[in-house]
C-alpha cells in the first residue's frame, strides 16, 4: 500500500497525465502484461518486416541470408500461439489509452482468428522466397502487407 500511494504520489508529482495513471492503476497486472505482451510482439512484427521493406524499397542492399532469416522470424513469431495475450476485458473500451485493440476482436462472428491464420500463411509464403532474390522478394510482400494492414482496418483503433 505505502508503495503503491508513493509510486502513484511519484507519477502525479512527474506531471504525467493525471487521470490516465489513476485509471491504469485500477488495471489487473495480468491485463497490463497481457497488452504489453502483443504490442510487444507486434513490435518485433514491424522490425521484421520494416528490414525486409527497406530491401524492397533499395533502402538497404539486398542481402538473402538476411531476408531469409528476417522471413523466417516472422514465421516463428505468427506461429506462436497468443491466446494469453489477447485477454478478454483487454480492449481499448474497458482499459482506455494503453490499447488500440477493438472491442470487436472479442465479439461474437470476430474474424481474428482468420486475420491472424492470413498473415501466418503469408509469412510462410514469404519465407519460401525472400532468399530467392529480390523480385521473389518484392513479389511476396504485398501479401504480408496486406495481412497486417487487413486485420488492422477491423480491430486496431485509428
Ligand atoms: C490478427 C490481427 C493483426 C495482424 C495480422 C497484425 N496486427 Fe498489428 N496490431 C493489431 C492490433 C489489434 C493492434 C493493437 C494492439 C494493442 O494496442 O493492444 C496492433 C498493433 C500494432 C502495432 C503497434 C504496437 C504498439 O507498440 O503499440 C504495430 C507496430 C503493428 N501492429 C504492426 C503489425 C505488422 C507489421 C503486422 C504484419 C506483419 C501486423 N501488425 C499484423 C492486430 C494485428
Amino acid at each position: 500500500m505505502t508503495t503503491k500511494t508513493t509510486i502513484l504520489a511519484g507519477v502525479l508529482l512527474a506531471g504525467l497525465a493525471a487521470t490516465a495513471a489513476i485509471g491504469d492503476s485500477h488495471v489487473s497486472k495480468a491485463a497490463q502484461a497481457a497488452v504489453k505482451a502483443r504490442q510487444s510482439t507486434m513490435q518485433l512484427y514491424a522490425f521484421n518486416v520494416g528490414q525486409l521493406g527497406a530491401m524492397a524499397k533499395g533502402e538497404v542492399a539486398y542481402d538473402a541470408d538476411a531476408a531469409s532469416a528476417a522471413a523466417g522470424n516472422l514465421v516463428k513469431l505468427t506461429s506462436m500461439n497468443q491466446m494469453a495475450a489477447w485477454m478478454p476485458g483487454t480492449d481499448n473500451a474497458t482499459l482506455g489509452d494503453m490499447t488500440h485493440a477493438l472491442p470487436a476482436i472479442w465479439e461474437s462472428g470476430s474474424e481474428i482468428g482468420a486475420k491472424a491464420g492470413a498473415l501466418s500463411e503469408a509469412a510462410v509464403a514469404l519465407e519460401a522466397a525472400a532468399g530467392g532474390g529480390l523480385d521473389s522478394l518484392k513479389g511476396a510482400m504485398g501479401a504480408v502487407g496486406k495481412a497486417c494492414g487487413g486485420c488492422h482496418e477491423m480491430y486496431r483503433a485509428k
